[in-house]
């Protein structure tokens, strides 16, 4: 039997799966790293962290494993996507990475078009410029470090920091760089417009290559380390939403996924890169190659339920606090909740807008509000699926992952307010089976990543839409919508106060 790696390195741990050639997982390893969060607003991580525990993921495995390191053929990566990585001329990084979750750079944002104008960015990279891409914190590194910045020779994006460690090659892909705002997503090669407005060398920017390129081989001292192959073949890998769509099979027109973690995500497959979003939604390269996705995110999605059971729930576990959300009926008898919890970016790209809970009535009880507050964060959701729609895509069947599917009600709640068939996999492991599909069709073993996903994917259950609960959903989605201009301003004077 043969082997390949899929190593997906999140925010806070890096996973690492064994997969093999029926797409089964033999063996998943997840090792943590610590977020640090020096100053409101920031986010950082040590790269030698990511590649500590990397390494570490890499020796459990093959301590772990049955079989022969030399049946393990290839890997390949997933990443958290925008985070800067700043290298100086002997590939040590210069100072923590600054993550997507950081939000220090609004000043930069404004720049950013200030200096080009709206629409011209939007043009450019057909993206919203975002406090989270990785543009604004070069910027602000540009401002706050310049010595730092002068002495930089490359920047990276996480998962490539990692890889460049363990092959001692430089390299970027497609679907990473879109979320940089320096990719002509069209064209696939950096933008010399957006570099020069802002002054950033073209050697700054690492080489570009597909997901699926073949980029290098261990290093000897990786090899010997970890107990790997020094002949294991290594692939780029693509960005965690990227590969979220390969694990999910969102790999041809008509195809949609919603992903429920921390954040939310709304991702629908796009053949073409010729579009225009109008900077509504994010628009980047898919890690198949030569075509795209565009995605709505929503920021505090599986973060608002979390929030609300550690304050007002004392911490009890997810499945009792769920429990009985059924008895409740669709609109929770009037309480509507809006997740903006840590502002929000699809459809409202606005960092100072706070969560409400509209229509509180004495005889609300604790599952009302567990009820309204996943409600509320479906109906965000399907304000992404809107936008979509109103571009002419017809979306009929969403494929839900992350933590929203161990819960059926949610699943159903899903088909009801987004009026979809919801499909659920077996299995559901995300961005690090993306990662493993890559080296899987890199290793040869399929033709293409369709041809991996028939094998590798299957269906668990599909959750119909209830014509009734659709009907009562449509109207209360249209008052949901209401919230946000209401409460827009109220929000920024209430920011004074935070
Ligand atoms: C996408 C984004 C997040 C990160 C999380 O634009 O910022 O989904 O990729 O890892």
């Amino acid at each position: 039997m043969s082997y390949v790696i899929g190593v997906d390195l999140g925010t806070s741990a890096v996973k690492l799966l064994l997969v093999n050639q029926v797409g089964e997982v033999v063996l998943e390893v997840s090792k943590e790293y610590p977020l640090l969060h020096g100053k409101a607003g920031y986010s950082e991580q040590y790269p030698d962290d990511w590649v500590r525990q990397t390494l570490a993921g890499l020796k459990e495995i093959v301590a772990t494993f049955s079989g022969d390191p030399e049946e393990i053929e290839g890997i390949s990566f997933s990443g958290q996507m925008h985070g800067l990585v700043l290298l100086d001329e002997t590939h040590k990084p210069l100072r923590p990475a600054i993550l997507w979750n950081d939000t220090r750079t609004t000043a930069e944002c404004k720049a950013i078009y200030e200096k080009l104008g709206v629409e011209n960015v939007h043009k450019a990279t057909k993206n919203p410029v975002l406090e989270g891409f990785t543009l604004t914190k070069l910027l602000w590194v540009q401002t706050h470090e310049p010595e730092l910045y002068a002495r930089t020779s490359v920047f990276m994006l996480p998962k490539d920091y990692v890889r460049l460690k363990l092959t001692g090659e430089v390299h970027t892909d497609f679907s990473d760089a879109a979320g940089t705002l320096l990719l002509d997503i069209e064209k696939k090669q950096w933008n010399d417009e957006m570099c020069k407005s802002f002054q950033i060398k073209p050697s700054m920017c690492p080489p570009l290559v597909e997901a699926q390129a073949e980029v290098g081989t261990l290093t000897t001292e990786i090899a010997a380390e970890t107990g790997l192959s020094a002949s294991l073949r290594v692939f780029a890998g693509g960005a965690d939403n990227a590969c979220g769509a390969i694990g999910a099979g969102v790999l041809e027109e008509g195809k949609t996924l919603v992903s429920i973690g921390t954040s939310g995500v709304v991702l629908s497959y796009e053949a073409s890169g010729s579009k225009d979003f109008a900077g509504k939604v994010h628009y980047f390269n898919h890690g198949a190659p030569g075509v795209f996705y565009t995605m709505g995110v929503t920021l505090a999605a599986g973060h608002s339920l979390s929030w609300f059971r550690q304050t007002f729930s004392e911490g009890k576990p997810f499945k009792e606090l769920l429990e009985g959300i059924e008895t409740i009926p669709p609109g929770s008898d009037g309480l509507l909740f809006t997740p903006y919890l840590t502002g929000e970016r699809t459809p409202h790209v606005d960092a100072a807008i706070r969560a409400s809970f509209i229509g509180i009535d004495a005889r609300h009880t604790e599952g009302h509000f567990v009820r309204a507050v996943l409600e509320g964060i479906t109906f965000s959701l399907r304000e992404s699926l809107e936008v979509f729609r109103s571009q002419g895509k017809e979306i009929t069947e969403v494929v839900s992952i992350g933590g929203a599917v161990k819960n059926k009600q949610w699943l159903q709640m899903q088909a009801d307010i987004f009026n979809v068939d919801i499909v659920k996999l077996a299995g559901d492991q995300g961005p690090g089976m993306g990662a493993a599909m890559l080296a899987a069709v890199g290793s040869g073993w399929f033709e293409s990543l369709r041809d991996c996903a028939a094998s590798f994917l299957k269906q668990e259950a599909i959750y119909h839409p209830n014509p009734d609960h659709v009907h009562v959903y449509n109207q209360l989605f249209a008052f949901y919508q209401d919230v946000y201009p209401a409460t827009a301003k109220l929000s920024q004077k209430l920011a004074n106060f935070r």
